[in-house]
């Protein structure tokens, strides 16, 4: 699997070195608000998993499964609910959790959804944020790390559903792909 990658650009170190400030961070701003915090998956779920570990403080957990991309190295455009979410968002404070804000589509759509359901607040924390990437206005909260504008792989994002279990980072090798 390794062979398949161009370039690590996030170790596992730094990764995790990160997600502790992040878990810092919303601890400190959601404290007594007992904040629902949605994983989108499948892309989310590492991330998810170690970031409630940093957050030092009652908090409720749901999952969204929500899907642009399919197969392919580019956004469709079109957002799908795969997977809805079982808690109700009156009066809730939410926090959504993605691995990657690239177009920007998935989360605008689902920042949308969730405001409509009369959630309080809704804010986004995004372990990668790739600017250059933008068809929609939309900016992360908490973000963790900018990225280039290439295609990624590890850490939860995949490429054709495979590399999510790569503890790191980094770019894959376009002769995978074409
Ligand atoms: C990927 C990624 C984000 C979204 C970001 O999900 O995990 O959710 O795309 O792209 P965007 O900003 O252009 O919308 P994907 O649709 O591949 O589903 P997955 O999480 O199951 O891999
Ligand atoms: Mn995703
Ligand atoms: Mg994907």
């Amino acid at each position: 699997m390794r062979n398949d990658i161009k370039q690590i650009l996030f170790t596992e170190e730094q990764i995790q070195n990160r997600i502790a400030e992040l878990g810092k961070q919303i601890a400190a701003d959601y404290a007594d608000k007992n904040p629902l915090v949605i994983c989108v998956l499948k892309g989310a779920v590492l991330f998810m998993a170690d970031l409630v570990k940093k957050v030092d403080m009652p908090l409720e957990m749901d999952f969204m499964a929500i899907s642009s991309y399919g197969v392919s190295t580019k956004s469709s455009g079109v957002v799908r609910i795969l997977k809805d979410l079982e808690t109700g968002l009156e009066g809730r404070h939410v926090l959504i959790v993605e691995d990657i804000v690239d177009s920007g589509l998935t989360l605008s759509y689902l920042r949308d959804t969730l405001l409509r359901r009369n959630a309080v607040s809704v804010k986004i924390v995004t372990l990668f944020d790739k600017p250059g990437g933008r068809k929609i206005e939309i900016t992360p909260d908490y973000s963790g790390f900018e990225v280039p504008d290439e295609f990624i792989v590890g850490y939860g994002l995949d490429y054709a559903e495979k590399y999510r279990n790569l503890p790191y980072v980094g770019i894959l090798k376009p002769d995978v792909y074409s």
